[in-house]
């Protein structure tokens, strides 16, 4: 027997619209960088078209081999990987990747990576010259040659540098990508919004290890490595909901998002939109998944729009009913994230 407060709503419309800065996504679920390589595989499990954006593996400027292996290792519940910037260069992603990119019909979000402030302004002013380009994802955990191989990501002051000079060179929108790796994630996201970033997407891959005891030695060549998957969903989650506190821009959020209750949690803490990166490995169909698991668990909470989700996390003392049908987590209209106050022990 159906139960009887979810009866009908099988057939209810629902929406996944999602307006993410200046971008319209028909709905919040993307995939992340990397895991998707430049998408070409995932073509032959599922229509790209039904996703909200595809956001392609870094982009450098010239072909990168990567790092030598060992360089994945599963762990208990996620996985560890330096595959470093394995990438053929622009020039290559120009010829192999960018037609089959092209003809899909959502945005197309490329990620790039720099050595130096001047190689993601320069990889920006090349990119935008190309059609069918939505947005670029500037993926900062990376070492800036010019500071001793200090990661952009984690100092707030390069990180603006780039995402200011990305805007100098280019009339996409521009996503820096922070780093979990920082002692405080405001501080970063505030920096990068202030140098002009149209929308923030995190985490990056926190760092992790593995020893192997029989041979006593890592089980990752590089020694450490990006940790991913579950393993780092609450890391992800807390970042996320700090930022949105902090920031007017929307966020992107990954890091565990596997399910559609992965997505709906860092929806009801604020993200706009969320990516699919490690769940992919063990399951192409994911990102469908969390789509399709999104829709039902809008009919069987009868919401109408998935935006209804976002930021009406419900937080000690308040209450939905009680506070109103906008809820507690009121989104600014203007477009910014949560308007209300830090409380006095986040702040
Ligand atoms: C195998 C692998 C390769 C990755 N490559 C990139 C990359 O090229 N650029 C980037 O910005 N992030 C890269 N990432 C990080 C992911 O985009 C994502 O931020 C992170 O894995 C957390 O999400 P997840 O737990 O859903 O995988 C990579 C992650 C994995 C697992």
């Amino acid at each position: 027997m159906s139960d009887p407060s979810t009866r009908g709503a099988q057939s209810q419309a629902v929406s996944l619209e999602v307006q993410l800065g200046p971008l319209r996504l028909r709905n919040p679920v993307m995939v992340a960088s990397g895991p998707f390589g430049f998408g070409e595989e995932y073509g032959r499990y599922f229509d790209l078209n039904r996703l909200g954006a595809v956001v392609v593996k870094s982009v450098t400027l010239e072909p990168t081999p990567g790092n030598p292996p060992p360089r994945v290792v599963a762990t208990p519940a996620g996985m560890l990987n330096s595959i470093g910037w394995q990438n053929p260069g622009l020039e290559g992603f120009k010829r192999l990747h960018l037609p089959f990119l092209q003809g899909l019909e959502v945005p197309v979000i490329v990620n790039v990576a720099g050595y130096t402030v001047d190689e993601y302004a320069r990889l920006a002013e090349a990119l935008s010259a190309l059609p069918n380009i939505a947005a670029l994802e500037a993926n900062i955990s990376c070492p800036n040659v010019e500071h001793g191989g200090k990661a952009f990501g984690t100092d707030p002051a390069t990180a603006a540098a780039v995402v200011r000079a990305m805007k100098n060179h280019t009339g996409l929108p521009v996503i820096p990508k922070l780093a979990p790796n920082v002692t405080s994630i405001t501080e970063m996201a505030l920096a990068v919004e202030e140098a002009g970033a149209d929308l923030i997407s995190l985490i990056n891959a926190p760092l992790g290890m593995a020893v192997d005891t029989q041979t006593w030695r890592p089980r990752i060549a590089r020694v450490v490595a990006g940790l991913s998957g579950p393993a780092i969903k609450p890391l992800a989650l807390a970042l996320t909901w700090q930022t949105v506190r902090a920031v007017k821009v929307p966020v992107i959020a990954m890091g565990g998002i596997g399910s559609a209750e992965d997505a709906a949690e860092f929806l009801l803490a604020g993200a706009r939109a969320v990516a699919v990166g490690t769940a992919l490995f063990a399951d192409p169909l994911a990102p469908i998944r969390v789509i399709e698991g999104l829709e039902a668990y809008l009919r069987q909470h009868r919401l109408g729009r998935v935006t209804d989700l976002v930021g009406r996390l419900i937080l000690e003392g308040e209450d939905w009913e009680r506070d109103g049908a906008r809820g507690p987590g009121v989104v600014d209209p203007d477009g910014g994230n949560h308007v209300r106050p830090l409380p006095p022990d986040l702040g």
